[in-house]
């Protein structure tokens, strides 16, 4: 019988996610597997946690990661966070910033949204307009929005928002692992992140982490979480304390390859590998200007690991893509929404952001738009 398995194509992952994954990443996700109470597993989910808040820069105690990809944490802070009728804002300069208002209307929230164009950031001033007028249970935004490549200013609305006493909930998905994040020194409340982005780790797990005032919340809400399978205040007694409470059976060997992602970003030195993010972003910028390729997020608001380039007038935008990966093994994406067909998104994360990539893009581009 044929198996598929040995016919799957080694691609040179530059999209918006998954990234390219280290050879140290696959052998650790075929360690053999243990038991999901095994005192060496739990020895090793305490390094993981460890390995979390040194790369979210935060103390927070309720820091783990959820068993699901990122759109999984981004559930996991709303249910745990949210309850019916709570006032919620969302900032929305992209599809993520749309998903999350989606997520929290659907819990039964009273949500607000300050709408911003695709491709520009969200804007201070309107923020804080808005905050002057309503109390917020919670107000939510994207750090790097993947769908656009623009960087929000995290740490300036966090100070807005700690004004204002509502929680703040910060999707760090994109950039964790490839720029700086402080949740405790931003103010962020409520943080969730994915393993295929910059960790370059297959996609499966979200790492989350609540501030204290998130867990105060948690412990009091008038209602039940109304998710079971998303429920913080269970899945922690598996996560930390002397014995542990089985609630769900852990992904294993999913926490072991998130074990050497994290290993590998603090081994290398988060703050040398957020400098190589930086370098490898602006050595692509600049070769693609050779070849007459502009970005379309304006310079001081760019994401260092996701750059939104503008397809000329006269290329096409499939044709293109699909020639990059069928004949040179490169994935980069497409457009989303109202920028489909009119961007692509390279992205530049964790693995990938090396210069043979760039270099291995270049020429392939180089030849096909030539
Ligand atoms: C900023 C951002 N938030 C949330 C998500 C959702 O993550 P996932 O697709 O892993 O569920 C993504 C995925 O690309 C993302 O880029």
């Amino acid at each position: 019988m044929d198996n598929k398995l040995f016919h799957i194509p080694n691609i040179l992952l530059m999209g918006p996610g998954p990234s390219s994954v280290s050879n140290s990443v696959y052998n650790a996700l075929a360690k053999p597997t243990l038991g999901h109470l095994d005192p060496a597993f739990i020895d090793l989910m305490d390094d993981i946690k460890e390995f979390l808040m040194q790369l979210i820069g935060t103390e927070n105690e309720l820091t783990v990661p959820v068993s699901g990809t990122g759109s999984a944490g981004m559930e996991t802070c709303f249910v745990n966070l949210i309850e019916p009728g709570d006032r919620v804002l969302v900032l929305i300069n992209g599809v993520f910033g749309t998903r999350m208002e989606d997520v929290a209307s659907r819990l039964g929230a009273k949500v607000d949204s300050l709408n911003y164009e695709w491709g520009t950031v969200v804007d201070l001033n309107s923020v804080a307009e808005k905050l002057a007028e309503t109390n917020y249970d919670l107000v939510a935004m994207v750090h790097a929005e993947t769908s656009t490549g623009v960087c929000n200013p995290v740490e300036d609305i966090g100070t807005l928002v700690q004004q204002n006493g509502a929680l703040y909930l910060v999707d760090c998905v994109t950039s964790l692992g490839g720029m700086e994040v402080k949740m405790d020194n931003w103010n962020i409340d409520a943080l969730y992140s994915g393993t295929q982005k910059c960790l370059s780790c297959p996609p499966g797990l979200s790492p989350v982490s609540f501030s204290e005032k998130a867990v105060n919340k948690l412990s009091n809400r008038n209602t039940k979480v109304p998710n079971w399978y998303l429920d913080l205040s269970m899945i922690t007694k598996y996560w930390s304390g002397k014995s542990r409470v089985y609630h769900h059976t852990a992904p294993i060997n999913m926490l072991y390859g998130l074990y050497q992602a994290c290993f590998n970003v603090i081994d290398e030195g988060l703050d040398i590998v957020i400098q190589r993010h930086k370098d490898m972003h602006q050595m692509l910028v600049d070769e693609l200007s050779q070849l007459g390729l502009k970005l379309f997020v304006k310079e001081r608001d760019r994401l260092p690991m996701l750059n939104s380039v503008v397809i000329p007038n006269n290329v096409e935008d499939v044709e293109v893509r699909s020639r990059l990966l069928n004949e040179y093994q490169i994935e980069i994406g497409s457009g989303l929404g109202p920028l489909a067909g009119k961007i692509w998104r390279i992205g530049l994360m964790g693995e990938t952001a090396k210069e043979e990539s760039i270099q291995k893009l270049m020429d392939a581009f180089g030849k096909i738009l030539d």
